[in-house]
């Protein structure tokens, strides 16, 4: 098994607030891996410290086997690093395949062909996200849901070689959110490693091979999802006692 990144002793602190505070974790190439934790226990600063948009306190991290701490936010994305965002972060002047290929040509900045129709990434992207019959409307004109796929679109279309999902299904209903759980498997089954944060658990357990849970900035546990939302700790920090999944939801 190979590690696509390793982060080691990572701490990033603003002021007093030790947002993440001496995290070690490795993500296992071609598996979806989760974090799970109450509001403010650090998982999106954890992101943007893995995606160099916040400062480290303290720690390394690498990717592929080369560190990459100093390196500038800039070069993320041509590392093969794509990301969504907690919040939509979408231009809304743009349609959404012009949107979506501003991710296609992050990542192929040279001969962009300027003839018609989109390059073929930009189309293939818009086809598995389920946005072709979309591609020329403002994201205005969408559902928030959509508005979400289209963000995911953006970020795949880069052909990453890890993505990191910032709560990529927050204010979908449950079948949008089974539509995105069965795209994000389908990417993992094409080799695509990920990692994934959401709150919802169920969604979590039936979309991850992998979980992190986290609480005040630090690694409660990690390991099968299954055995992750019945440990003792995860329970009294994040889901409450007695938590129990749904078997057979999905
Ligand atoms: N730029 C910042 N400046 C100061 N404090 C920050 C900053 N970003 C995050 N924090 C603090 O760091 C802590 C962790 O926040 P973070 O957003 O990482 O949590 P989270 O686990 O993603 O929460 P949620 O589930 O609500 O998204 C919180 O106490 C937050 O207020
Ligand atoms: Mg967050």
């Amino acid at each position: 098994m190979t590690n696509v990144l390793e982060a080691s002793d990572v701490a990033v602190h603003y002021g007093g607030v030790r947002a993440v505070d001496g995290i070690s974790f490795a993500l296992e190439e071609g598996r979806i891996s989760g974090i799970i934790g109450p509001n403010g226990s650090g998982k999106s600063t954890l992101v943007a410290a893995l995606t160099r948009l916040t400062h480290l306190t303290r720690g390394e991290l690498s990717f592929a086997g080369a560190r990459y701490e100093s390196v500038r936010p800039a070069s993320i994305a041509s590392m093969g690093v794509a990301r969504t965002f907690q919040t939509v972060r979408l231009l809304p002047d743009l349609t959404v395949a012009a949107n979506v290929q501003l991710g296609h040509d992050a990542r192929a900045r040279r001969d962009r062909p300027r003839g018609r129709g989109l390059p073929a990434p930009v189309s293939q992207a818009l086809d598995r996200t389920g946005l072709a019959e979309m591609a020329h409307v403002l994201p205005s004109e969408l559902s928030y849901g959509t508005q979400r796929r289209v963000e995911i679109a953006r970020a795949i279309v880069m052909a990453p070689k890890l993505l990191l999902l910032d709560e990529p299904t927050a204010g979908m209903n449950q079948s949008e959110r089974r539509d995105i759980s069965a795209l994000l498997r389908q990417l993992r089954d094409e080799g695509l490693t990920q990692l994934l944060i959401e709150h919802d658990v169920q969604m979590m357990l039936d979309t991850c091979d992998h979980l992190f849970a986290m609480a005040q900035g630090r690694l409660l546990t990690e390991g099968r999802p299954a055995d992750v939302v019945a440990d003792a700790r995860v329970q009294e920090a994040y889901l409450g006692k007695g938590w129990k999944a749904h078997a057979g939801d999905q």
